[in-house]
């Protein structure tokens, strides 16, 4: 498995300097972890960079040419069929949807006895969630069916093969193991199952039905193939991630029974015991602090890659067509020249008056055209979840507890995170 700690993967030069250029096979690869080096990959010249072929090659025989491995024009009609999804009226109109799997979320939390693991609970709340975006009201989804499907198919894409470290083009795809062949039918299958109940008639107001309506330039409308796939790319990058992101919030809060309790002081003065609503959302200012530093230091995509695909530059410096850009926002984010004390946790770093004054310092969605189309949901969906669950809950470290992170497909706390729950 490609577990590793970022610490370990990336070069301590990366925490010092903004670009580290080696050779590798061949080719050189960038390793960059500057505001400005970052920008010019993702924004400036994007159209000279793709993903990386490693990361086609095992998403492809999964996601399809859906949004997240798609390209060029392809590319542009998915992210513009799902864009309306992603207004902020239509996330806001999903808080019910959210405080609900938070409460569902505490509820199971608070049935165990001793240390529990957080993670189970959350991706299931997350996953709810990103259910209630695609398709309303999920009545014949089996959650944790879907999430025995993902894990297996994140398993088999996390394990390094031999073949990888081989330069092979991005129409090799990998092959499937029988596990995530199951795995992946299962998912198609639930997915297929909401569409098909789509085609006989039944209309809703939400992302699914955004796909199946949306229309082309061209006149073209999305295939159910098309659709299948964007659905499954939207549950796999939309919820684990952000599951991921409130886990290591609860962490922190665990560690620091004051900032915890003025997460719980600022909820409670806001809303009581009632569940959160939309218009509560631009007052919990400080569990919104909590997260974003926590995206900071726990970025849920602490790297990821691009290969050039002609001759461009990193700022003024030439690269060549072929080489490989790592854009480490695990390393921004903890840079030294950036961030005084850079792996302090600091909430305050994020409060109104001291928010970073270059956006490009701090990236955890990514960044240009192939920006995360997700960030509103995720940071409403983080900061709702995390509220509802400190109001009812008071989470602490079970003793000598450490977590280790490591980079499978996200950045996961190794085996687990396990926390005292107990009631307020
Ligand atoms: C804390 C949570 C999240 C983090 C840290 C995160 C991070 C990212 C990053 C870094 C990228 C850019 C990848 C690249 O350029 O190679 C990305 C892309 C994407 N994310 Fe997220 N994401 C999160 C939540 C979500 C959610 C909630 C959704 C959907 C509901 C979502 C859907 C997507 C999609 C579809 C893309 C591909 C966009 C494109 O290529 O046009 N993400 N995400």
């Amino acid at each position: 498995m490609l577990r590793h700690s970022p610490v370990e993967i990336l070069p301590q030069e990366a925490f010092l300097f903004t670009r580290i250029s080696a050779p590798f096979l061949g080719r050189t690869i960038h390793t960059l972890s500057g505001p400005e080096e970052l920008k010019a990959v993702l924004a400036d010249d994007p159209d000279a960079w793709r993903k990386s072929p490693l990361i086609q090659r095992i998403l492809r025989p999964i996601l399809g040419n859906a949004i997240l491995t798609a390209h060029g024009d392809w590319w542009k009609i998915q992210r513009k069929a799902m864009q309306p999804g992603f207004v902020r009226l239509r996330i806001q109109a999903l808080i019910p949807d959210m405080s609900a799997s938070a409460e569902a979320a505490a509820d199971s939390l608070l049935q165990a006895d001793g240390p529990v693991d957080v993670t189970p609970a959350l991706n299931h709340a997350a996953l709810s969630v990103i259910e209630a975006a695609l398709f309303t009201r999920p009545d014949n989804f089996d959650r944790a069916k879907i999430r025995a499907a993902i894990e297996s198919v994140f398993e088999e894409t996390g394990r390094t093969r031999f073949s990888d470290l081989l330069p092979l083009p991005e129409s090799a795809p990998r092959i499937l193991g029988p596990k995530a062949l199951n795995a992946r039918k299962i998912l198609r299958d639930a997915v297929a199952a909401e569409i098909a109940r789509r085609r006989g008639g039944e209309t809703r107001d939400d992302l699914l039905q955004l796909l199946l309506e949306a229309q082309a330039e061209d006149g073209r409308f999305l295939s159910d193939i098309d659709v299948r796939d964007n659905v499954l790319s939207l549950v796999i990058a939309g919820h684990e991630t952000t599951a991921i992101a409130i886990g290591w919030a609860l962490y922190i809060l665990a560690r620091r029974p004051d900032w915890q309790d003025r997460v719980r002081d600022e909820v409670m003065s806001i809303a009581g015991d009632h569940p959160l609503e939309a218009h509560h959302l631009p007052q919990l200012v400080f569990a919104r602090q909590i997260i974003h530093e926590t995206l900071r230091l726990y970025p849920p995509a602490p790297l990821i890659g691009r290969q050039a695909i002609r001759n461009t530059q990193i700022c003024e410096r030439e690269v060549k067509k072929g080489d490989v850009a790592l854009l480490a926002f695990y390393a921004l984010h903890r840079h030294h020249r950036y961030w005084p004390e850079p792996d302090v946790f600091d909430p305050e770093r994020f409060s109104l008056d001291n928010r970073p004054s270059d956006p490009w310092q701090f990236k955890p969605f990514g960044g240009g055209p192939r920006a995360c189309i997700g960030s509103g949901f995720a940071l409403t969906e983080a900061v709702i979840i995390l509220s509802s669950l400190v109001r009812r809950c008071r989470f602490s470290v079970p003793d000598g507890y450490e977590p280790y992170p490591v980079m499978t497909v996200t950045l996961r706390p190794e085996g687990g995170l396990p926390l005292n729950v107990e009631k307020r």
